[in-house]
């Protein structure tokens, strides 16, 4: 549904984007996920033809982003960051306008506009200046604008930002459950959210897609696992032995004193559980608790992104 090859995107010396190559298909729900100024925003901005890309190619439900943007923007609902709405205008009066704006004909507009308004939780609203709407409310109408035409693709830029938690939960349910009919792509830099709606994560970072898959193989294959454990015995001499087993990549201190926590960071396919016991019991220290953890979603985006810093 989305094609996207050696996109780049450069404001003067800024390089926003710089070719990413990926590929959404039909019913999808996809993440964005990144940083501030990562490039999300531009990403989808070109994606919806709101954006000249300065290179590559792209397309949307079979539509060149270049050469027909007509038929993206008819097979596309958008809802951009930070609700651009008019605000002089009634909800219900502004859904109906946009309706008209994407041809939606006359005899079905009232009720696509009811059907929208029911579906994002604005019909008792429907009467009020959107000026005057709350924040959370005005990102109602806007993902109510981006489902009049019942688009196949929906793009939807940080949908949660700024709502209320049980706003936010309504929010996921509801972009769960558009799923179902349209194929979707988030952006967000909260992980939890990601992790939650989306099937496929696309970490993008400097302008440069390093990551795509499921949230859980992001988690276990690309940062490997954690051993969290509780050692009686000389604290140096603990981490020194735990070192030394092979498949250790890191081992952080929570805690120190008679007995000893220790964050053990395991590299990929790896399991050093037996070995530490062994180890343990060799040593004659006492082991009070051992178990392994798989790295969160939050653990692979920080490994993932600050690492990328460090290599530029
Ligand atoms: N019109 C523009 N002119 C110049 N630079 C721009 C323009 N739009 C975006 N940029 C730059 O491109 C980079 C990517 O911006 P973008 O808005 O795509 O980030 P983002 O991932 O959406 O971030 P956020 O999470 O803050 O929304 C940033 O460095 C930004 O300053
Ligand atoms: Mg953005």
């Amino acid at each position: 549904m989305i094609e996207v090859e050696h996109l780049s995107k450069q404001f003067g010396p800024i390089v926003a984007v710089d070719d990413i190559t990926f590929k959404v298909g039909k019913g999808e729900i996809v993440g964005l996920l990144g940083p501030n100024g990562a490039g999300k925003t531009t990403t989808m901005r070109m994606l919806t033809c709101f954006l000249p890309a300065t290179a590559g190619s792209a397309s949307v439900a079979g539509c060149d982003v270049f050469r027909n943007s007509i038929g993206v923007r008819k097979n596309v609902g958008y809802m951009p960051e930070n609700n651009p709405l008019y605000t002089d205008m009634r909800v219900e009066e502004y859904l109906r306008y946009r309706a008209a704006l994407k041809s939606i004909p006359v005899w079905d507009r009232r009720k696509r506009v009811a059907a929208c308004m029911d579906r994002c939780a604005i019909s008792d609203v429907q009467a009020q200046i959107v000026g005057t709407l709350s924040r959370g409310y005005r990102q109602r109408v806007c993902l109510a604008d981006a489902l009049l035409g019942s688009p196949p693709v929906l793009i939807l830029d940080e949908p949660t930002s700024g709502l209320d938690p049980n706003q936010i939960r309504e929010t996921r349910t509801l972009i769960r459950d558009l799923a179902r009919e349209h194929t979707v792509m988030i952006s967000s830099h909260i992980l939890p959210e990601v992790e939650m709606t989306c099937e496929r994560v696309l970490i993008i970072n400097r302008g440069r897609i390093v990551a795509d898959d499921t949230p859980g193989n992001l988690s276990s294959t690309l940062s490997g696992d954690f051993v969290e454990v509780e050692v009686k015995g000389p604290a140096k001499e603990v981490r020194a032995a735990f070192e030394k087993i092979s498949g250790v990549s890191e081992i952080a201190d929570m805690k120190e004193g008679e007995f000893n926590w220790l964050e053990i960071r395991v590299a990929k396919d790896k399991d050093v559980r037996d070995d530490i016991f062994r180890c343990v019991v060799e040593k004659k220290w006492a082991l009070r608790e051992m178990h392994r953890r798989r790295a969160s979603l939050e653990e692979v985006f920080a490994t993932i992104t600050t690492g990328s810093e460090k290599d530029n």
